[in-house]
């Protein structure tokens, strides 16, 4: 079961030639998703060979494979973690009976929004970054945002899976819509306003691998709890690719930190302008639009839809097997940042109407395990500087604090005072200029751009100045 049949058109884990109804919507589906890839896919590099894992195996030791591969020839497929034996609903109102293996009727329609609301991410990502390669300091990063971009291929063929084997006619239709949305685009945007940002430069391309992919972690994982049981193996499976997209993102700033302290040293200054560094001040602006655009992806602190996903099984709490508590939480409380008037303060609610600001608690908790790494690098170079969260109402369009304005150290503040210091707290348009000024090639073997540091291993044990991309 772990092995993957690679011999069929689509690899699978799934047993896939035994439904020959689902393998003809997916055959049928496969070559409408390869046109959105070479339309929609990283500009300017299809026909290179990159070096690029592969899935062989869905268990946890080994499952990758790593070769020179065409993307447009990497093998998408449908590949879901081992069942677990007699698994079981593990929270809400159906707590202890078997889990589903199929839809239940009552809850067709909200399963399928949530498929479809995280299956239209996946392509989202690879639309926003698609000019990125142009720009790429090293072949090293190079080859780095292929494989993160191919992996987001994976994960909308793992929705489109479950929307085809479980929600008939309407899962094909939507299975269509997600290649048919456009990031960005005034007429069929991505769903979501975080994947309808440009990604114009490799600093945001970082932070966007930290912040909004980590989003990404916490929902998979709630949805890895699941009592749907297909759902809750496809998005396990997820999880262990989206832990590199992470590592790209927090090893990608930690880089740009480091080079930055390194150009501080020498230069004997803060400002790096004039030695081709990013300043840290910058990169402070640039941690503060993708924190607080990520933190809106959690939700309404107060919402009625998270208690209901929790209550009908169907979405669940970070780690939700691990708590021990009652798993319905029709008692509970949990303590809610609000606004009252002009000020912010702490209320205990209803557990269930709070599920996602608890969500949004475990990934502020992740959030900051990462930016203590990269403030040990600046400690370590002996250089007066913190990089910090901003406040969680900072900057935010949706919840109870997209109404006010705040400062990044949590300060409700007016118009005035907000006009006059959100140069220091957002990417400015000069920082946005200079950035777009570092965004020149750097494609010989070995060599970084002046802006980051190389890293301190290469890919699958292969040195740093290996030919991750062969663009001869
Ligand atoms: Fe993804
Ligand atoms: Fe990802």
């Amino acid at each position: 079961m772990a092995g993957i049949d690679y011999s069929s058109l689509i690899p699978n884990n799934v047993s896939l030639h035994e439904n020959r109804r689902l393998q003809r919507a997916l055959e049928d589906w496969q070559p409408k998703f390869l046109e959105w890839w070479q339309d929609m896919g990283p500009l300017g590099f299809q026909a290179k060979e990159t070096y690029l894992r592969t899935a062989v195996s869905v268990d946890a030791k080994g499952w990758a494979q790593f070769d020179y591969v065409r993307m447009p020839e990497y093998r998408w497929g449908i590949f879901l973690a081992e069942p677990e034996p007699g698994r079981q609903i593990n929270f809400g109102d159906h707590k202890g009976q078997p889990a589903w293996q199929e839809v239940p009727g009552e809850y067709r329609g909200t399963l399928r929004r949530l498929i479809v609301t995280q299956g239209d991410t996946e392509p989202a990502s690879v639309e926003q970054q698609r000019h990125l390669g142009r720009t790429c300091p090293s072949l090293y990063d190079l080859r780095n945002i292929f494989q993160v971009n191919v992996e987001e291929g994976r994960h909308l063929w793992a929705m489109v899976y479950l929307l085809d084997a479980h929600f008939g006619r309407d899962g094909r239709e939507e299975s269509e819509a997600l290649l048919q949305r456009r990031s960005g685009d005034a007429d069929k945007p991505r769903i979501l306003g975080a994947f309808n940002e440009k990604t114009p430069d490799w600093l945001s391309f970082f932070m966007f691998c930290f912040f909004t992919d980590r989003d990404g972690k916490y929902q998979l994982a709630s949805l890895a709890e699941s009592g749907f049981d297909p759902l809750s193996r496809t998005c396990r499976f997820m999880l262990t690719e989206e832990a590199h997209h992470m590592f790209v993102g927090e090893a990608g700033i930690m880089r740009i930190v480091q080079r930055a302290c390194e150009l501080m040293r020498e230069h004997k200054t803060d400002d790096l302008r004039k030695h081709g560094g990013i300043d840290l001040p910058t990169i402070q602006r640039y941690l503060n639009f993708h924190c607080s655009v990520s933190l809106d992806l959690f939700g309404s602190e107060i919402s009625t839809n998270a208690a209901n996903f929790y209550t009908l099984g169907l979405k669940g709490r970070f780690e939700e097997t691990k708590k021990t508590d009652d798993h319905l939480l029709k008692q509970a409380t949990y303590s809610v940042a609000e606004l009252d008037g002009e000020r912010i303060v702490t209320r205990e609610e209803p557990a269930l109407v709070s599920l996602n600001e608890r969500l949004r608690d475990d990934y502020v908790a992740d959030c900051a395990r990462g930016l203590a790494r990269w403030n040990e690098v600046i400690r370590k170079h002996g250089i007066d500087f913190e990089l910090t969260l901003p406040h969680r109402a900072f900057h935010r369009a949706i919840g109870s604090f997209g109404e006010v304005r705040v400062s990044p150290d949590g300060r409700i503040i007016g118009q005035a005072e907000w006009d006059a210091r959100h140069r220091d707290w957002l990417p400015t348009e000069d920082d946005k200029e200079y950035i777009q000024s570092l965004m020149r090639p750097v494609v010989e073997p070995g060599r970084f751009a002046s802006w980051i540091a190389p890293p301190a291993r290469g890919v699958n044990g292969l040195p740093v100045d290996f030919e991750y991309v062969r663009l001869a």
